[in-house]
């Protein structure tokens, strides 16, 4: 008897999904959370981090232990182009993206290369899912057939600025320094005070000064400036835009940005999504660190020992530089408002020598003396656990977004220093739209400092803010629940994703 003649046609090759940060603390957080959401609904996940990042990881954070139990989850690195002792942080960040852009692109292409016929035991990747300042690859996917999305680890309110930026610009509202102008007092003119008008869902709510702060250049010639202004406009030609936000937080600006951009998947508080994720599959979900400087757990036990609520937690993130003026404006702000605090600073985020260096540089002893009594300065800490501890009882920020999202997750009141960047557009949001913090950018004057520091722990509108902070991390914990809004548009991006690979 004759077989049957078959064709057979060979059977799909799972999902694998690239995941490409920029090799920043705080993209790589947002976009190592989203990996291992992925990892956990059966995906094969590589993350793509610079050489630098990933010696960072592997000296401080549990990577390793973390990822695991994730056979289908890889690394791959590159390298950013950049001297091992370039800084990294401060103003210079936008350094980064420029260099990636210029050495990135062949790297990129052999990994692909290699990637694309299953090499190393991987099958073939089926979706890219990058930062959305990488441009550069998009000529290689698009050569190979791969479809991208765009994950933009910022907050809707500054994404859509951004957005808006040739509008701004037609309106005369960027830029916001003029030429010849003196550089450090431009932000105190008054038309910084304007209502930005061009800014659809924002009139008579976004000032000058609340425009994210790249936007504070002289040129819109400016490099930086131009690079973010045309990759944000370039995410309509992405299959779709991924935001670490959720609908009860942002929606009226996320409906604003549907209208350009309709495949928009809002799908935060990643973090506590994560959280809640593991527990439903019965999963342990322990602190792992993925930070990119060795955790201090001491203030833990001084935590233990402050009364309920009596803490405020300041952190300026992993970027932000101050100058010796600034840090010591906190300084005596904090000390001078009798109120207990833990304070992050950062080896490297002192922009001159580190004071108290024995060159004339000393601290002065009301300074050490008033620490001793309530306070304690630590180089980095674990921040998702100090936020959640008993004895916190605000958040001083610089309104990072990942920072800010963690707050509203533990319900906690917020002071606001935006440093630059979108801070300046999420404190604003913070203070005027969700009401849940005060925001003091601009200043950095110690009175002020120690009068908002007591406003927020102790002033008359402390009940109004926590209350508000409160309904707030109800909804973000309603949005990552089953049936709510984060928890719906995950499992529609990952129903998308797994169609990447048919
Ligand atoms: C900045 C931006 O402001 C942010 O919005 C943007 O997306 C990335 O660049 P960053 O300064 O890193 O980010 O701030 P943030 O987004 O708040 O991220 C900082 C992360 O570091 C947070 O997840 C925070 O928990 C963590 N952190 C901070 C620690 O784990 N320990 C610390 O001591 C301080």
């Amino acid at each position: 008897m004759l077989k049957e003649e078959t064709t057979a046609t060979p059977p799909p090759s799972p999902p694998h999904i690239l995941i490409f940060p920029v090799p920043l603390q705080g993209h790589v957080n947002s976009m190592l959370n989203l990996s291992e959401i992925l990892c956990l609904s059966g995906l094969h996940v590589t993350i793509l981090l610079s050489d630098h990042t990933h010696d960072r990881l592997l000296r401080h954070a549990s990577l390793r232990s973390r990822f695991s139990r994730y056979a289908a989850f890889r690394v791959a690195t590159i390298s950013d182009g950049l001297p091992a002792d370039h800084p990294r942080s401060g103003q210079r960040i936008l350094e980064i993206v420029l260099s990636l852009k210029e050495v990135g692109g062949p790297q990129f292409r052999r990994l692909m290369e290699g990637l694309s016929d299953g090499g190393g035991g991987a099958p073939r990747v089926s979706c890219l899912i990058m930062d959305g300042v990488l441009s550069f690859t998009i000529p290689v996917v698009e050569e190979m057939g791969i479809p991208f999305i765009y994950f933009r680890t910022i907050s809707a309110c500054s994404f859509w600025p951004y957005f808006c930026i040739q509008e701004m610009i037609d309106a005369g509202e960027v830029p916001l320094k003029d030429k010849n102008e003196d550089k450090l007092t431009y932000w105190k003119r008054k038309e910084m005070d304007l209502m930005v008008t061009s800014v659809p869902g924002m009139e008579n709510l976004l000032r000058r000064r609340d425009i994210p702060a790249f936007c504070r250049v002289e040129d819109v010639g400016d490099a930086g400036f131009q690079s973010i202004k045309t990759e944000t406009r370039r995410t309509t030609q992405a299959a779709a835009l991924i935001l670490n936000t959720f609908e009860d937080l942002e929606g009226p600006i996320l409906d604003q940005i549907r209208k350009h951009i309709p495949n928009l998947y809002s799908i935060g508080p990643l973090h506590s999504h994560l959280k809640a994720l593991l527990k439903e599959k019965g999963m342990e979900s322990s602190h792992h660190s993925s930070s990119f400087w060795k955790e201090d757990d001491s203030c833990m036990g001084w935590l233990d020992s402050q009364p309920p609520k009596s803490v405020i937690y300041v952190s300026f993130g992993s970027i932000t530089m101050l100058t010796r003026d600034e840090l010591l404006e906190f300084w005596y702000g904090l000390v001078n408002s009798g109120v207990r605090f833990l304070w992050v600073v950062r080896p490297d985020s002192v922009v001159e020598d580190r004071i108290g260096n024995g060159c004339g540089n000393e601290i002065p002893v009301e300074l050490v003396e008033g620490t001793k009594l309530r306070g304690l300065m630590v180089e980095w800490v674990p921040q998702e656990v100090v936020l959640g501890h008993p004895s916190v009882g605000a958040f001083f920020t610089h309104s990072g977004w990942n920072s800010t999202l963690e707050s509203v997750v533990i319900g906690l009141p917020m002071l606001c220093w935006p440093y630059f960047a979108d801070q300046t557009t999420n404190s604003r949001f913070v203070s005027e739209v969700w009401g849940i913090g005060l925001d003091i950018k601009d200043t950095c004057d110690r009175l002020l400092i120690e009068r908002m520091v007591k406003e927020v722990m102790m002033g008359v509108r402390r009940d109004e803010l926590l209350e508000k902070a409160r309904g707030m991390a109800n909804m973000a914990n309603k949005a990552i629940c089953e049936g709510g809004s984060s928890h719906m548009n995950l499992n529609r991006l990952i129903e998308f994703l797994k169609s990447t690979a048919l």
